[in-house]
């Protein structure tokens, strides 16, 4: 569904990834790891159409998504959940979900779609007149999902999601993901957590110093030294 292809990506005169190579396919739960700074955020960025890419390529559908403009991103199915949420936190939350349909005439109404991820996420119904910026980080989250998802996507891109969020708010948030990738939707998941995300994806890649150094499903990477050293016992 999409490939990466040696990947390169500059950041101003500073190279951020030299060779990032991955593949995801259609129904997947794939995992992306690797330490502070090792990359995972530039490449959610460069699939999202945020970041030039300098060399490699990035394949969609079988077709070429290299340097694709972001809003051309979403048209052809993908939808980044930035780390950091980005709210509009002086907007309501109905406000901000709205914004995430910005493409939706395609594929379906608003209304359609704030109540699909309403019934996800069914604190979001009840806080809908809120400003974002008063809900609690778990629940920004799941506004920054839900926004995700108002474009209707079959590939959800999900960066650090998890952080400060309550365990039981993760909890959740996990089981709306398991919810949507069993309507269809494929998730590429950057997570810092091994064991969280190794319990969610079925499949990932570690990437260090903009490079991707393993790949493995979730058991043969457990059995693998060189992910215990990196890893285990990190978390
Ligand atoms: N907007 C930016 N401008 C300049 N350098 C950046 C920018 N974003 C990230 N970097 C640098 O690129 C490298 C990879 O960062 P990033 O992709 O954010 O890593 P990760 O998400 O794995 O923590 C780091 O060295 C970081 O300092
Ligand atoms: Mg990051």
């Amino acid at each position: 569904m999409l490939e990466l292809k040696s990947l390169a990506v500059d950041h101003g005169k500073l190279r951020a990834l030299w060779d990032i190579s991955l593949e995801v396919r259609q129904g997947e739960k794939v995992a992306l790891l690797g330490a502070n700074g090792a990359g995972k955020s530039t490449t959610i960025g460069a699939i999202a159409g945020i970041y030039p890419v300098a060399a490699g390529s990035v394949t969609y559908e079988g077709q070429s998504l290299t340097n694709a403009s972001p809003a051309e991103v979403v048209r052809r199915g993908i939808a980044a959940v930035p780390e950091g949420r980005r709210l509009f936190t002086a907007m309501s939350v109905q406000e901000n979900l709205t914004m995430g349909a910005y493409s939706r005439h395609l594929r379906g109404s608003v209304d359609e779609g704030l109540e699909k991820v309403f019934s996800l996420f069914p604190i979001l119904r009840d806080k809908r007149r809120q400003n974002a910026g008063e809900l609690s980080g778990g629940q920004q989250q799941q506004v920054a999902i839900a926004r995700g998802l108002m474009a209707s996507p079959r590939l959800l891109l999900l960066d650090e999601p998890f952080i400060g969020v309550a365990p039981k708010v993760i909890d959740e948030i996990l089981d709306a993901l398991r919810r949507i990738v069993a309507e269809g939707v494929t998730v590429l998941l950057v997570e810092q957590n091994i064991h969280r995300a190794l319990n969610f994806a079925n499949r990932a890649y570690v990437i260090e110093n903009g490079r991707t150094v393993l790949e493995g499903n979730r058991e043969s990477l457990l059995d693998n030294p060189a992910f215990a050293d990196k890893f285990l016992g990190l978390e």
